[in-house]
């Protein structure tokens, strides 16, 4: 196989709509020619086949209760293209539903960026709508869009709406965790329990809480990836529907403006979107998918960078996990236009968007209204400072994030015992024993669950109180890994360990019974155990040399960077 650069010839550079990216027959008039005869088998007409072509990559799936009214948006999304004189033609593309997925939904995230971009660059088409929804789709696509650079424009499916019980609002999956802690410490019955699942995820769309999906909404409409004001509309609302139709007008609009996504994300706008992760409480994982989304650019996400926004950019939404409202209340309550108003004076105000206006030219021609119970002003914030921190020390050089606004602050100065399970496996064996050695007061220590441990990453950082403990009333812990957690978990967590104990990380050197020391207010995690100590186990110690035969997990064992890359694979990185 030759390694000859890809790139249109100088005939290609021109040609638009179907006449893009010719298959090879070795005449191009020929191509194009058959091109347009097996195209009309799908009874367009002439007319129709001489327009421009506006891509929609659509992910619905059998396996894929957030995208189950795809159908219906893609059909919005078409009747906007045509209206504004494009030809839409949809694709099908990987789609993954976060919990139908094993290992882990993270670990084909990367294989559905490919996809995408592959999809993008191979067929013919002048624009592409991407429409996602669930936790790592949308990352997926904003990566492979962001490779193509064919211009783009994300659609969110939308949140679902929460339900309810026995008079208390509901919605997954803050839910989902609060009373499957309470049914473990037996303060819930089997029966209750039974009659929740049915009420926890009731309507189409993403989780109801600001998880990692609402947070990638969130993201993607603070990088200028989708419309003005869509990332919040619930997925069953008809403002969604007209979300997906001025969606598919905008993709006309880009192919004469040709604003790429190199153009829309930028070093700036990426600033942007971490200030409203911050701002928003937002999901560990949106950190981990904005760094892969920008190193795709050859744009560098730094942890000390993130502390300095962090430390000048309040959470001012009160949205659970952190606080007690939920998507749809975001929506009523002004969406992410009232969060970015908000923080005007910290954006970069000059990065363009796909709409075709700058993030000025946007906030300036919004109404205003904002619902001051969801949405706090900047002078009178939810918490003072971001929702994110990364720690550095002698147990995660490289680094390592805690979400501190749904954490237990009680818990961010201290100094514990390690009570250490050395694998997911490990942790499901012993973590409910009666003989567990285990206090209130301890750090649970989870070794070898990150991305190159053969688990992929998992969102299992959120370890489960030991049963003797959750009984007896302990409600948080301090708990370590190098693993994720999901966006919709609270606790005081410290995720993303980085080197991960697979690859002989610190981490991987921890026993049961070493002292560890956190501070949240001096960004420092640190292992306390003597350097002649740790030279003695590390010549012990056997890093995992985890192979996969063959497929795709050969070449995700093979090429998967750590959390501070954004766990994309080394060779889809733009060089920085
Ligand atoms: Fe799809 Fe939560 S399971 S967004």
């Amino acid at each position: 196989m030759t390694t000859k650069k890809r790139g249109p010839g100088p005939k290609k550079a021109q040609a638009i709509g179907l006449a893009r990216g010719l298959t090879n027959y070795g005449d191009a008039d020929f191509s194009l020619y058959m091109r347009r005869s097996f195209a009309k088998s799908m009874g367009y007409s002439p007319e129709m086949l001489a327009r421009p072509v506006v891509g929609i990559a659509q992910t619905a799936s059998g396996f894929n209760n957030c995208h189950r009214h795809f159908p219906e948006l893609v059909e919005a999304v078409k009747r906007g293209v045509i209206a504004a004189g494009g030809l839409p033609l949809d694709f099908p593309t990987i789609s993954l539903g976060e919990v139908f997925l094993a290992p882990t939904s993270m670990m084909f995230r990367n294989l559905m960026s490919m996809d995408v971009e592959e999809m993008i660059r191979a067929q013919p088409m002048d624009a592409v709508v991407l429409l996602g929804g669930c936790d790592k789709t949308v990352p997926a696509q904003l990566m492979g869009a962001a490779s193509a650079d064919v211009p783009a424009i994300q659609l969110v499916g939308g949140p679902m709406l929460p339900s309810s019980y026995k008079g208390e609002r509901l919605g997954a999956c803050t839910d989902c965790r609060r009373f499957w802690a309470k049914f473990r410490a037996k303060e819930v019955s089997a029966g209750e329990i039974a009659e929740i699942e049915g009420n926890l995820v009731t309507t189409a769309g993403s989780c109801a809480v600001m998880g990692t999906a609402s947070t990638m909404a969130a993201i993607a409409e603070a990088l200028g990836m989708t419309l003005p004001g869509t990332a919040a509309i619930p997925a069953v609302h008809a403002d969604r529907l007209r979300a997906a139709e001025a969606s598919g007008r905008a993709a006309v609009g880009l192919i004469a403006s040709k604003i790429k996504p190199s153009q829309v994300i930028t070093q700036r706008s990426v600033e942007n979107a971490l200030r409203v992760l911050l701002a928003i409480g937002g999901s560990t994982n949106g950190l981990i998918h904005l760094t892969a989304i920008a190193g795709r650019l050859g744009i560098a996400v730094s942890l000390a960078r993130l502390n300095e926004l962090s430390d000048t950019t309040p959470v001012l939404v009160d949205l659970k996990p952190t606080g007690q409202y939920y998507m749809s209340d975001l929506h009523a309550a002004g969406g992410i236009g009232a969060v970015l108003r908000e923080l005007k004076p910290l954006l970069h105000l000059d990065c363009m968007t796909v709409s075709g206006d700058t993030m000025r030219e946007r906030l300036a021609a919004e109404s205003g209204w904002v619902d001051r119970s969801v949405v706090r002003g900047l002078a009178e914030p939810y918490q003072k400072q971001g929702g994110l921190a990364a720690l550095f020390g002698t147990l995660a050089p490289n680094g390592a994030i805690i979400k501190r606004s749904a954490a237990d602050p009680k818990l961010f100065e201290r100094e514990g015992r390690a009570v250490v399970f050395e694998s997911l496996d490990d942790l499901a064996a012993r973590i409910d024993s009666p003989d567990l050695d285990v206090r209130a007061d301890d750090f649970l220590v989870l070794q070898n669950a990150g991305p190159k441990s053969g688990y992929a990453m998992p969102e299992a950082g959120y370890l489960p109180i030991p049963t003797k403990l959750s009984r007896a009333g302990v409600k948080d812990m301090v708990r370590i890994s190098d693993a994720r957690m999901s966006g919709t978990a609270f606790g005081t967590v410290v995720l993303h360990v980085s080197p991960e104990s697979a690859v002989g990380g610190p981490l991987a050197l921890v026993r049961n019974g070493d002292r560890i020391r956190l501070s949240v207010s001096q960004r420092k995690l640190d292992l306390l155990v003597d350097e002649a100590e740790l030279a003695r186990r590390r010549g012990a110690h056997r890093p995992l040399t985890l192979q996969a035969e063959r497929g795709y997990a050969k070449l995700y064992i093979k090429s998967v960077l750590q959390a501070e890359h954004g766990c994309d694979f080394d060779f889809l990185r733009k060089a920085l």
